[in-house]
């Protein structure tokens, strides 16, 4: 018994945000963004709110999949952007999709949130503790961007995506995840400070910060990604006994178009076999995983029996793939 990918969905902002536009808030140009990253635009949220955003994507998921949300056992959010602390994005998505018996929670491991959920929600099923889970990766990054560094604000895009999983004979063949603590320094976002009248006067209260942006040290990240994901991707190909030519599709997180290059021609794979949507999305973190997923389904680039690896790294620094049949 295994987990297997019964439906897919996505959502993104209505507002589009060109580099063009970009240049009018910090100093850059569509040149500089286009030819580092891939981004040529992204969506920004103005009225749509995280959970709001995954629950469209669940709906679309569910659609896809043809199911009763009632069937939805266990339902997961990746995200380190939800809308309130408490209660968490997943039961926001719950109550508005109406999957009644499900369990929920929320799950951040950054960028590689997805699949960690998608691992977790597997080994449910593995355990026999539900049949059929809701997995999702939803983020409002622009609400923690400092849009007067031009060094993040120009990377990231707002959006969600979803699968809906089931136990079945054929679907997930393997999965590998890791993190790295003692390297998080080079990708945070701060929580809040500890104010409270028994810190007053203390200046050596280390947790929070004032305002809570993304800061990265983009050389280390790109780094870090350029090695992780190969070895990751090679582990995972080993532990399944797969040969690598007869990987379909290796959908990896959507940071960078050279950070993706770099990864095929250490894989000396086609650059044909990893597909794209950072132009129109920009970075999306849990999300780009899922809706590039959802995208390649509604286009019928997948077909059953094809192999799929997906790929994610982030902040943490955390990492995971895994390898699947469609
Ligand atoms: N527009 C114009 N100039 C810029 C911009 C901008 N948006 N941002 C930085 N610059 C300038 C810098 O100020 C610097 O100028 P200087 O030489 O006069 O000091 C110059 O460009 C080079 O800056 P670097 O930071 O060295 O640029 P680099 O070539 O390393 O590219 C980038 C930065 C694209 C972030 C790169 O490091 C990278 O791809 N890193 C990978 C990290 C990544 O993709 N992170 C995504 C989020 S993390 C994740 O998803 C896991």
């Amino acid at each position: 018994m295994t987990t297997k990918i019964i439906g897919t969905g996505s959502f993104l902002p209505e507002n589009i945000v060109t580099n063009e536009k970009l240049t009018t808030i910090v100093e850059t140009s569509d040149e500089w963004i286009s030819s580092r990253t891939g981004i040529k635009e992204r969506r920004i949220v103005c009225r749509e709110t995280t959970s709001g955003m995954a629950s469209e994507a669940a709906k679309r998921a569910i659609e896809d999949a043809k199911i009763d949300p009632a069937e939805i056992d266990l339902i997961i959010m990746a995200t380190f952007t939800p809308d309130r602390s408490m209660p968490c994005g997943a039961c926001d998505v719950q109550k508005e999709i109406g999957a009644a018996k499900a369990t929920a929670f929320d799950l951040n491991a950054a960028c590689s949130g997805f699949l960690f959920a998608l691992n977790t929600a597997h080994a449910y099923i593995s355990a026999g503790l539900c049949r059929t889970a809701l997995v999702m990766g939803a983020e409002t990054l622009s609400k923690v961007l400092d849009w007067t560094d031009r060094g993040t604000c120009v990377l990231f895009g707002d959006g969600a995506g979803a699968a809906v999983v089931q136990a079945s004979d054929t679907g997930i063949i393997s999965m590998v995840t890791g993190a790295d603590g003692t390297k998080g320094d080079v990708l945070t976002c701060d929580g809040r400070r500890v104010i409270n009248p028994l810190t007053a006067g203390l200046d050596d209260v280390e947790s929070g910060a004032d305002e809570a942006y993304i800061k990265m040290n983009g050389q280390e990240v790109f780094k870090f990604a350029v090695k992780k994901v190969p070895e990751s991707i090679e582990e995972l190909l080993e532990k399944s006994r797969t040969a690598i030519e007869d990987v379909k599709y290796f959908i990896l997180h959507q940071a960078n178009k050279r950070i993706i290059h770099s990864v095929a021609k250490r894989l000396k794979v086609s650059e044909e076999k990893f597909p794209m949507n950072l132009d129109s999305c920009g970075n999306t973190s849990a999300a780009s995983i899922p809706i590039l997923l959802d995208e390649m389904n509604r286009k019928g680039l997948l077909n059953p029996g094809d192999k799929i690896v997906m790929s994610g790294f982030g902040g943490g620094l955390t990492w995971g793939a895994v390898i699947l049949e469609w």
